[in-house]
């Protein structure tokens, strides 16, 4: 038994997880346009199991008439002491390729599609896990009231969990990723990998080549946006 820790999916040695079972409702966030009022409503959130074991809600943060969304897939360790997206290793370099895209990350509000950090423990360590459809369909209300509030220019989701939370399950962010497409959430949405990918890539030369095709797609949401002229 893992004490909880799975979040409910169950896993090698946890036949008995206690949370195996917990309930997991849509969160209802209150009908207001009104951001300070939704992260209020969503520090409160108990829709799924993830907040048992993180310490706060992320909420997204950036300028509220931004140029461009970015969508993430989950808090992670340093986000979930901070209470602040992107702030640790995967967020320094999402800025890096941002700015250097022509994106600055002054101009965009960054969020998660999934509001909690999901995670087990490996000794000491926090390990990362990906949140499983349920909770993403759960955290769901949050991201479409917080997209509503922003009405996005441009909506650019890194990898799989916010593409999927987004664009729909048919969505493949190898074959899909930098090409503008409308979403009910945005006239202008876009794939892209997590940087986290580009960090996990094995070695330098992969790491480089990933990099560069990273900023590549967001130059392609830049120029959507406006913010960067056409190629
Ligand atoms: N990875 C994400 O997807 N979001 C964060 O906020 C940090 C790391």
């Amino acid at each position: 038994m893992c004490g909880g820790r799975c979040g409910g999916d169950g896993h090698a040695g946890c036949s008995g997880c206690r949370m195996r079972s917990a309930p997991i409702q849509r969160a209802e966030p209150p009908s207001t346009h009104d951001m300070a009022m939704l992260r209020d409503a969503a520090a409160a959130c108990t829709a799924c199991p993830l907040y048992r074991n993180a310490t706060q809600t992320v909420w997204g943060d950036g300028i509220e008439r931004p140029a461009a969304v970015l969508v993430g897939e989950q808090p992670g360790d340093e986000e979930d002491h901070v209470g602040l997206p992107f702030v640790g290793p995967a967020g320094r370099l999402l800025y890096r390729a941002l700015a250097e895209a022509g994106l600055p990350r002054e101009r965009c509000w960054v969020t998660n599609a999934v509001k909690h950090f999901k995670w087990t423990a490996r000794g000491k360590r926090r390990i990362h896990e990906r949140p499983n459809s349920r909770e993403v369909a759960a955290c769901r209300p949050w991201l479409e009231a917080e997209l509503a509030t922003l009405e996005p220019r441009v909506l650019v989701c890194l990898g799989a969990t916010a593409a999927t939370a987004v664009l729909g399950s048919t969505v493949r962010v190898t074959r899909d990723r930098g090409r503008i497409v409308t979403s009910p959430f945005a006239a202008r949405t876009m794939a892209t990998i997590h940087p986290s990918a580009i960090l996990r890539a094995p070695d330098e030369e992969s790491r480089r080549t990933a990099y560069a095709r990273f900023v590549d797609d967001l130059k392609v949401a830049a120029r959507a946006s406006g913010l960067l002229l056409p190629a």
